[in-house]
């Protein structure tokens, strides 16, 4: 092969490499908004999987209302989730050591937490229930004194049986998970557990025959779930934004009414 030949291959085959080159990155560019074939960023999501209707396993699958809703803003937003089930306080850790892009647990937007993570808007009302063995008298948050309680670990069910009893009541009982929280009242190792009330309602729905009864008490106050990103997230606005989209185009409506069988009051999450 003679030189000016080799040489003018040479260009041709570094041409072609820096077309490739160049074709690769439009893919990337395009990938993250359309919703075409082309890939979309991945991003990480941490959950407490035992926490039915809105996180829990089915069949060996994440499942619930927070995985239907998460996803269709992901689509909207144009991103993939990767969900795990790592557990309350890893999944806490994880957004903060940013491991994790998203944490999704029915997490309910705190004064306090808003200090190290960013929240979404609102997209659920809460507030504390009371679930109790049928053959101890509750019938109020008072009731609780005295009484061996319950709660998963750094959730908000601890506080509000915390403004109870006291913050370092011996009487508190502190689990990792709820699904351990629930074996606890079970087997009557506690008296009654405070959690989230469609949570301690959906319990009593799926184990009818466990002599669980609940009660409400206006003393708890009413808690806002929001999905929590990494301070300072741009995903926080962008999820925002698909969130925003999901309630006025009915999807949201869509999505609460398969899981909770009712309409949702969508006016008192954006008050
Ligand atoms: N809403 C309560 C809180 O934020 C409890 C959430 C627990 N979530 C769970 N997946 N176990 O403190």
């Amino acid at each position: 092969m003679s030189f000016p030949l080799k040489k003018s291959l040479f260009a041709i085959l570094a041409s072609c490499v820096l077309l490739l080159a160049a074709c690769g990155t439009n893919k990337e560019d395009a990938g993250n908004k359309e919703n075409g074939t082309e890939a979309k960023k991945v991003l990480n999501v941490g959950t407490e999987a035992t926490f039915a209707p809105f996180e829990f396993m089915d069949k060996g699958e994440i499942t619930g209302f927070d995985i239907d809703l998460l996803s269709a803003a992901a689509e909207e937003a144009g991103y993939e989730l990767k969900i795990e089930n790592t557990g309350w306080d890893a999944m806490l850790a994880g957004l903060q050591g940013k491991q994790l892009d998203i944490g999704m647990s029915g997490i309910t937007i705190k004064e306090d937490r808003l200090k190290t993570y960013d929240f979404s808007v609102p997209y659920f009302e809460s507030t504390s229930m009371i679930a109790f063995n049928k053959d101890v008298k509750i019938n109020s948050a008072e009731d609780l004194k005295g009484k061996k309680i319950g709660v998963q670990n750094g959730t908000t069910g601890q506080y509000s049986a915390e403004d109870i009893v006291g913050k370092n009541s011996s009487d508190i009982s502190k689990y990792e998970t709820a699904a351990l929280m629930f074996q606890a009242l079970q087997s009557k190792n506690v008296d009654a557990v405070v959690t989230d009330i469609a949570v301690a309602l959906e319990y009593v729905k799926n184990n009818p025959d466990n002599g669980v009864q609940t009660v409400g008490d206006k003393q708890f106050d009413a808690e806002y779930y929001g999905f929590a990103f990494q301070k300072g997230s741009e995903l926080t606005d962008e999820f925002d934004t698909a969130l925003n989209k999901l309630f006025e185009n009915g999807k949201y409506e869509e999505i609460y009414k398969k899981w909770f069988n009712e309409e949702p009051n969508l006016k008192s999450l954006q008050e």
